[in-house]
This record gives C-alpha cells, structure tokens and sequence, in this order.
C-alpha cells in the first residue's frame, strides 16, 4: 500500500515539475486527449420584422431570409456563436429585447439618440434615408408638399418620425401601418396619397411591383440614417461578438458579397461597411 501511494506521489511530483497539468483522462467515448478543448458556441436568439425586403423577408417556404439574415451568419461564423431568427413584429420588437426575449435584434433598424437610452446598438453596418413613393402622376416634387396629404408610414419607424414632426401629432392625415408593405398596397388602392419609408425597401417595391405604378421622391432635407444592430443596454458579450464579426466581414470582402448578391451592385466606397 505505501509504495502504491509513494508511486502515485511521486508521479503526480514528477508531472508538476513538468509543468504537465493534465486533465482527469477521458472517458471512452470523448474527443481523443489530443484534440484542443471545445469551446462553448453561444446561439443568440435574433428578432427580425420579417416583412422588409429586400433586407428581411420571408421566402415561399416562410424561411427567413435577406440581407440582414446573410449579413448576421456571416458575423456569427467569424466571430464564433450561432443565431436563431424568429420572425418580429415592429411593434414589440424593441420590448422583446428589453424582456430579454431575443438577445439580438438586426431589422434594418436605425440608430437613433433616443433609441440609443434603451438599447445598445453595433458600429453601423448600412446607410439609408427616407424615401417618398407616390403614384406615377402624383404632383409631388419635395417632402413639404405632404404637408396636408394622407401618408402611410410604419408606426413607430424613422418615416413615422418625419411625418409625424412635418404634418404634427395630432394630424389625422398621418396613417400609421403595422408593416411598410401594409402602407405600400394602401397607396397602390388609393387609400394613401403618399409613403415615406427606408429608401431600400421602397425602391425594391418599386422595382418589384411595376403593376403599382408607383415612383419616388428623394428630398435632401431627410437626414442620413444608419443601421445597427441592437442590444439589451448592457449586453456587452453580444455586442463584442457582433461587432468583431462586423469588422472581420468588412475586412475580408464577405460584406461587399452580401451587399453585391442584394444589391446587384458594389457597396459604395464611403458606406460604414465599405
Ligand atoms: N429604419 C427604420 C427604423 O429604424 C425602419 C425599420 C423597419 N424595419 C422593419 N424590419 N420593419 O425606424
């Protein structure tokens, strides 16, 4: 018995002075000793209002794709975690995070100051700005000529923001939508006169929708928009993790691709992400 122990002593002494501080053996079925520990891969659960094409939109298998989908795994692959998205609503979307429901939220969503109170948001990964749409012979020329039109916005979006401070709060020329698409067949039917929303998806309804006869109105007095990606405030793990796969992305020309597969074109060369 005691020379076992001493046996057992003066292996475990010989190991130290080795620096040799291996692990317990591993058990028959693991990875052979060898191999490097397996890091743990988090999987953040992304909320995204999925009706916002061409960045986030259901396919006709109601998979959940777009630029924001692409954009977001290939950040998660670079920075090494996994995501889950789960389709949205714009109107509970913040909250969602707040509660703790999603851990990320990438909805082509706009850094705004009062946001930035209640979440945390990404270095930005796109540039936008509000766009009109109106009907082929509509007179419309500049943003103040909505002034007294019936606009269909997305409630609580950007576009809401500026037509709400143009025609006032209490204007009931202001039509508040559940989803930009919503406001959009809503001008097609004649409902709206006008629909101020995300340059991107307008033009990309537009483009897809020639039966709506639709055309745009840009306006320089719309100010430059940026997307990030939120945040619960205080998620500094997942705001790490994203914003190492945003810059390994833009580095290494996987952001331009996912820009070029949307977009059909180069990203251009001031954009956050160029
Ligand atoms: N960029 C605008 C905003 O942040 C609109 C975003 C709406 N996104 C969506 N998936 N519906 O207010």
């Amino acid at each position: 018995r005691f020379l076992k122990a001493s046996t057992a002593l003066v292996a475990g002494l010989l190991l130290a002075a080795c620096g040799k501080q291996e692990p317990p053996p591993a058990p028959a079925a693991s990875a052979p000793a060898s191999a490097a520990p397996v890091p743990e891969v988090k999987t953040f659960t992304v909320g995204t209002d999925a009706a916002y094409a061409p960045f986030e939109y259901q396919n006709e298998k109601g998979e959940i794709v777009g630029f924001s989908v692409d954009l977001l795994t290939a950040v998660a692959e670079k920075a090494g975690f996994k995501v889950k998205f789960v389709n949205t609503p714009w109107e509970g979307i913040f909250n969602a995070l707040a509660q703790g429901d999603r851990d990320i939220l990438i909805s082509s969503i706009t850094i705004t100051d009062e946001r930035k109170q209640t979440m945390d948001f990404s270095d930005p990964y796109f540039d936008a700005v509000q766009l009109i749409a109106v009907k082929d012979g509509a007179k419309v020329t500049k943003f103040a000529d909505l002034k007294k039109l019936k606009v269909g916005v997305q409630t609580g979006t950007t576009g809401d923001e500026v037509v709400t401070k143009l025609q006032g709060k209490t204007a009931t020329t202001t039509k508040r939508f559940e989803s930009t698409p919503l406001a959009l067949k809503e001008l097609e039917s004649g409902g709206v006169d006008a629909v101020v929303a995300d340059n991107g998806v307008v033009i990309h309804y537009v483009a897809n929708n020639p039966g709506a006869k639709f055309k745009t109105v840009a306006d320089s007095t719309f100010a430059p928009e940026q997307y990030g990606l939120a945040v619960k405030k205080g998620n500094a793990e997942a705001l790490a993790l994203v914003n190492k796969g945003l810059a390994a992305i833009k580095a290494d020309g996987t952001y331009a691709a996912i820009y070029k597969k949307t977009f059909g074109v180069e990203p251009p060369a001031a954009a956050p992400a160029a």
